[in-house]
């Protein structure tokens, strides 16, 4: 098989990427290792940028999403036992944030896929790109129990952090930065209307723990567990009782409902360069990760692929290539704005087991700064919104 772009991954970057290049007439292959039903339920992230917000109504995606998503103007910080509200809008000259589920951004674009004709396989596996130094790079994959062949102009590794888009690049050419972070997010989703209308983002003293909404009926919920936290270990009653420790806050209370889903997800913060190798580009998790704090993942990744579009339409209409040689600096230093603040989230809310006393006593008076002054407090909205693509 022959197409422009080769695509690897369905997940948000590769399936916008697919979209964008689709709509500028641009023919692309998307190649996922899973089934249909596997991607449109992972349970996965939940607040929608500005910016992406924006370029999934660009490119026709965002017809559902204006429905059933939820705009946000703010989010409370809530720490001993007071709620301490951050506006968006008055803060970032209007701009705010939309609640919509991962889940149901990647059934949009795959729907929208579908009804233009564009092309996903599904359970098709990439286990090699070769030739991404020469002017005809290829994609082997494995479909239907056969070895294949997608050739193209282009390949996009769009395949998350353990695909294998970044593992072809040499290391010699390839520089990585990585962080763990000494705890996980104990995550479930619950059958019960959020107790709140903004996402409240809590520290406390036993650890942190965020209460967000999949919509008027479902709530997100979130603990910081440790990175080996077993869950065996969290019968319903545990998470609700620990939820409502570090949720308190005087003359409120959160409505428990029963649990539909539970996982465990460890925190890393990672970053590859460059994000191109010859005709290879890498885009969202393929190419940097950060703790879900900030809630930049789904972002980051909707932005690079904004970016990459942008490039590859530029290099089709008019051969210019200008846009494709600057992706991989745009794109990082946007995604390097995003892991400092995907830092400063996390650092500032969650209880780090190997901190001294000194250090905490530090990190509540920046939590008291953050709450308190203006100017911090407009630092963290403009972040949180997003900051502009360019
Ligand atoms: P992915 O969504 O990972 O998509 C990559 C796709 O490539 C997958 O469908 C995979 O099956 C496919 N693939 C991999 N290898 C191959 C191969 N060899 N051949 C073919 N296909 C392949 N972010 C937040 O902001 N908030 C959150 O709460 C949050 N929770 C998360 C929970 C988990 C468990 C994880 C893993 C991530 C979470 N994130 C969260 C991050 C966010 O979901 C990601 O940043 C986002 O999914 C990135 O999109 P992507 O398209 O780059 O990668
Ligand atoms: C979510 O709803 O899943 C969510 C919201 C905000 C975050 C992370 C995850 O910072």
């Amino acid at each position: 098989m022959r197409t422009r772009v080769g695509i690897i991954g369905a997940g948000p970057a590769g399936l916008l990427l697919s979209q964008l290049l689709r709509q500028a007439g641009i023919d692309n292959v998307v190649l996922e290792d899973r089934t249909r039903a596997h991607v449109e339920h992972r349970q996965r992230a939940g607040v929608l940028e500005q910016n992406t917000v924006d370029v999934l109504r660009a490119c026709g995606a965002g017809e559902r999403m204006d429905r059933r998503g939820l705009r946000h103007d703010g989010i409370e910080l809530r720490f001993h036992g007071e709620g301490h509200r951050i506006d968006f809008p008055s803060r970032t000259g209007g701009r705010s944030v939309m609640v919509y589920a991962q889940t149901e951004v990647v059934k949009d674009l795959i729907a929208l896929s579908e009804r233009d004709g564009g092309t996903i396989l599904f359970e098709a596996e990439a286990k090699a790109v070769e030739g991404a130094d020469t002017d005809s790079p290829l994609i082997r994959y494995v479909h239907e129990g056969e070895v294949k062949t997608l050739e193209c102009d282009f390949v996009a590794a769009c395949d998350g952090f353990h695909g294998i888009g970044r593992r072809t690049i040499p290391p010699g050419v390839l520089r990585t930065w990585e962080r763990e972070y000494p705890f996980a997010w104990l995550g479930i989703l619950a059958d019960v209307p959020p107790s709140c209308d903004e996402l409240v983002y809590a520290h406390h003293e036993r650890g942190f723990a965020l209460h967000s909404m999949r919509s008027p009926q479902v709530s997100r919920l979130y603990l910081q567990v440790a990175p080996d936290e077993n869950l065996d270990a969290w019968p319903d009653e545990r998470i609700w009782a620990e939820l409502d420790t570090r949720l308190a806050r005087g003359g409120w209370t959160l409505e428990h409902g029963p649990i539909t889903e539970r996982a465990v997800t460890p925190m890393r913060s990672f970053v590859a360069e460059p994000l191109r190798h010859g005709r290879l580009f890498l885009a969202g998790d393929a190419a940097h990760i950060v703790p879900p704090t900030g809630a930049k993942g789904l972002n980051l990744a909707a932005a690079d692929v904004t970016l990459l579009a942008a490039a590859i339409i530029r290099w089709h209409d008019k051969s210019d290539e200008t846009l494709l040689d600057a992706y991989s600096q745009t794109a990082l230093r946007r995604v390097w704005r995003a892991e400092h603040f995907s830092y400063f989230m996390t650092t500032l809310l969650h209880r780090d087991p190997h901190q001294d006393a000194y250090g905490y006593r530090l990190q509540l008076a920046h939590l008291d700064y953050v709450a308190s002054s203006d100017a911090a407090a407009a630092s963290l909205a403009e972040n949180y919104v997003g900051l502009p693509v360019v």
